[in-house]
């Protein structure tokens, strides 16, 4: 068998064992099957040729779920969405399969299309994860928080304020919110703590426009279709966007902050932001985000994975996660 082909089978089984750790039994069977089809030079291996260069971060099985994916969500494929939950399906993996191999044998060309897309999220779960990052500097500051978002995709997190936290401990934002994280914490952060947001604003190089049909879409297609409270959550954060909302600016993260912290901003604590986003910069990106940051001596604030999820404020350790913001330990006490 080529390298290659090794490698991408190796690449549809790692993310398989992800998505299983990750509660995903529908996407995790559907990969292991993919990679026994792309081992036998089925319609797997056609679909994937000339995509077997690239880094692991390009994330080509996810991008080859959601392409499928979103054939099911705009009807393209109406006997597969019977078993994909996300569709009110019933999850049955090995129906499933049959259906997902036969899709990449009718719509060859769509799928090509969608793979070169790239995978573009925005996890709206992370926020979870952020929310006791910008507490804390609220808490220590006392003052009201201007908001930077890099690498902000569709800007769904920038909304983190208008969304609902509870905890066994306690809980934060507005009851009556359309998206609520209800099991994100095993251990949360402090939440008797105000915060008020008067200034947000974020960038990417390739913005989803979450008011657009398509980019709503899109967004959608990238929940794993077995999760049903991603994609609620997500739901919830587009209703939010439409009655608020705001533009994520084209731009480099590296040029837009070294332009938006030119100048000191008194009265507002001003908090850098991100979440699975540092993969995706080049080195030479980095640096400038870096001395950017260090020159305005404002708060940054992160979520990266690392063993497993760091969540940072500066150099200090908050917490630790898991890639879609759930299972939160939080590590500093209360101040
Ligand atoms: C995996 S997504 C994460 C999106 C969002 N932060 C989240 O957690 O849901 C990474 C995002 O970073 C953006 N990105 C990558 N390099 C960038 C750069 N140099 N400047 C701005 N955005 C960038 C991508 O376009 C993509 O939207």
């Amino acid at each position: 068998m080529p390298e290659t082909t090794n490698g991408l089978a190796r690449g549809l089984r790692l993310q398989a064992a992800w998505c299983a750790a990750l509660e995903s039994p529908l996407y995790a069977s559907l990969l292991e099957s993919a990679a026994d089809d792309l081992e036998s030079g089925g319609p797997v291996a056609t679909i994937i040729e000339g995509f077997g260069e690239e880094p692991g971060s390009a994330a080509l099985a996810l991008r080859l779920m959601g392409s499928v994916h979103r054939l099911v969500l705009d009807d393209t494929l109406p006997d597969l969405a019977r078993h994909y939950p996300s569709t009110g399906g019933d999850g049955d993996d090995a129906a499933a399969w049959r259906l997902f191999r036969q899709a990449l044998i009718d719509y060859p060309s769509r799928i090509r299309d969608l793979l070169a897309g790239g995978c573009q999220t925005n996890e709206v779960g992370r926020s979870a994860a952020l929310l006791g990052g910008f507490l804390e500097v609220a808490h220590r500051t006392g003052l009201p928080l201007r908001i930077l978002e890099i690498g902000a995709s569709a800007g769904l997190n920038l909304r983190w304020d208008r969304y609902r936290y509870e905890s066994a401990e306690g809980s934060w934002g507005d009851p009556s919110s359309r998206v609520r994280f209800t099991h994100s914490y095993d251990i949360p952060p402090p939440m008797n703590r105000p915060a008020e947001v008067i200034e947000r604003k974020g960038c990417d190089l390739h913005p989803i426009d979450p008011n657009s049909e398509d980019g709503a879409l899109t967004l959608r297609s990238l929940i794993w279709a077995d999760q049903l409270g991603r994609m609620a959550q997500l739901d919830g954060a587009l209703e939010i966007a439409r009655d608020d909302p705001l533009e994520v600016e084209e731009i480099d993260a590296a040029s837009f902050l070294e332009r938006e912290l030119a100048r000191p901003r008194r009265g507002v604590a001003t908090v850098v932001f991100h979440s699975v986003f540092m993969q995706y910069v080049d080195e030479s990106s980095r640096q400038r985000i870096a001395t950017a940051i260090e020159e305005a001596r404002v708060f940054y604030l992160r979520m990266e994975p690392a063993d497993t999820f760091e969540i940072r404020l500066d150099g200090e350790l908050l917490g630790t996660c898991h890639a879609h913001g759930t299972h939160v330990r939080w590590v500093v006490n209360e101040q």
